[in-house]
Formats: structure tokens, sequence, C-alpha cells
């Protein structure tokens, strides 16, 4: 009986790697898909645009490359605990095929029971389309769904006015300061949490179709239906 139990757990977590690679999820206006050498010029090119800032890049092409390769590495999931300590997903305007910005799902530590945050960045050309939320709000049910989670986390630059507005208007709440690595060295951030509930609940106030379960009638307040 324990070895059935036991070859039972060890083909269900291998059902479930394989499951999670590649990932491509539709959204109204978006594709998010895996992330391939070729975006490399893209990312490169948005992360030198004017004014623009997101904690791993510098605007130079060698931390573009970095950020490739993390993309690359973290596609199969960490020998030790069997997950994918990353899933960084490119966001693709469906109309015009289009790299339009990245978002991504990390595993973390800071709070017990929240074991993913979601981060992003849209291409200021793109910005203020409802692009952002679009693609954080599919990658985060997508999130709920495969990894049956109670709550996910972001953390925000305490002056980053439109990531504030975004994740406070999206039902998170703020529950501690945190400070993490960046190319610039050691920066403080206000971390904020959001459980499942609160997710799907606000799918409610939601004034046009988000997610595709929304189309098919399976968003509902407890969370997805099995
Ligand atoms: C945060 C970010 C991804 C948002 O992307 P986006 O596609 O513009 O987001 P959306 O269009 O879905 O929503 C933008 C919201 O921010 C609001 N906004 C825009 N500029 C703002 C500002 N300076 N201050 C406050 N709110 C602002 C918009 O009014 C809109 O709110 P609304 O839906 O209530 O009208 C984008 O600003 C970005 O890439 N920033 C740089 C990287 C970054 O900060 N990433 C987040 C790390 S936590």
């Amino acid at each position: 009986m324990k070895i059935r139990n036991l070859l039972s757990r060890i083909f269900c977590s291998a059902n479930k790697a394989q499951e999670n690679y590649p990932i491509t999820l539709e959204t109204p206006r978006l594709l998010l898909r895996e992330h391939k050498p070729d975006d490399l010029d893209r990312i490169h090119d948005i992360s030198k645009s004017k004014g623009f800032v997101y904690f791993c890049f510098d605007g130079t092409r060698e931390k573009a490359e970095e950020f490739i390769s993390e993309a690359l590495r973290t596609q199969r999931p960490a020998p030790k605990t069997g997950r994918r300590e990353n899933h960084m997903l490119a966001i693709i305007e469906k109309s015009t095929g289009e790299l339009i910005g990245h978002t991504c799902m990390e595993a973390v530590s800071y709070l017990k029971g929240a074991d993913y945050e979601v981060n992003f960045f849209v291409d200021p050309k793109y910005q203020n389309k409802g692009y952002g939320i679009e693609a954080i709000l599919n990658l985060t049910d997508w999130g709920y769904r495969t990894y049956d989670l109670a709550s996910m986390t972001v953390t925000v630059h305490p002056k980053n006015g439109p990531s504030r507005h975004l994740i406070v208007k999206e039902g998170y709440s703020k529950v501690d300061d945190v400070t993490i690595k960046t190319v610039a060295g050691s920066e403080p951030r206000e971390l904020f949490l959001q459980t499942r509930e609160v997710f799907y609940r606000q799918r409610a106030n939601d004034t046009r179709p988000i997610l595709l379960s929304q189309i098919d009638g399976s968003a509902s307040p407890d969370g997805p239906k099995p």
C-alpha cells in the first residue's frame, strides 16, 4: 500500500511538472507565452525606453540577456522541489503579434502560505490600455487553479504610483515593508497580499470580461469550479 502511494505521488508530481510547461494563456486581447531567445531584442528595447524602471534592468543588453536566460532556466521544475521557481511569460498583443511586456509568477517566501508573487511590466508605448491588469489577472487565475493557492503577494516600490494604484484597486492589502535586491542595490518595497477569495470576488466588478473563465461562466466568488 505504501509503495503504491509513493508511486502515485511520483507520477502525479511528474504529470504536474509536465502540465506546467509550456504555459500558453489566451485572454480576450492577449496571448501569454513562455519567453524565447528571440525575445531578447524587444525586451532590451523596452528596458531602455525613456523613464522605464524595472528592478532587474539598467538599459544594457547584458541585463536583458540575463533576463532571457533566467526565463529559459526556470521553464523546467527545480530538481530539489519538483516545481518551477518562476513562470516568466511574454505578453503578446493578439491583434498585431507584438511583444508588449512581461508577467511572471515567482516562488517566494515572504509569508507562510503565500508561495508565489506576481510581477509585470508593459512597454510604455502600450501602457494605460488595461493590458497590464489583463495579463496579471490571467496569470493569477492560472496560478490559483494550477497550484490551488490560498493567496498571492506583490511587492511594489513605495513611489511606484501606477503599480500601487493597480494593486490596491485589485483588492491587495499592504502587510509589510521588505527589501529586495535590484540592479541599483537593495531597495525598499511594500509587500501586498491578496486572497483567492478576494480575487474571484473582484471579478464581479470587472466592466469587461478579462478572464476566459468569465466567458465560460466558471469564475465564482469561491474560486474556480473543479
Ligand atoms: C505597472 C504597469 C505594468 C501597468 O501597466 P498598464 O498596462 O499601464 O496597466 P493598466 O493599463 O492595466 O492600468 C493602469 C492603471 O494605472 C493608472 N495609472 C497610470 N499612471 C498612473 C500614475 N502615475 N499614478 C497612479 N495611477 C496611474 C491608470 O489610470 C490605470 O488605472 P485605471 O484602470 O483605474 O484607469 C506599467 O506601469 C509598467 O510597466 N511600469 C513599469 C514596471 C513596473 O513598475 N512594474 C510593476 C512592478 S510591481
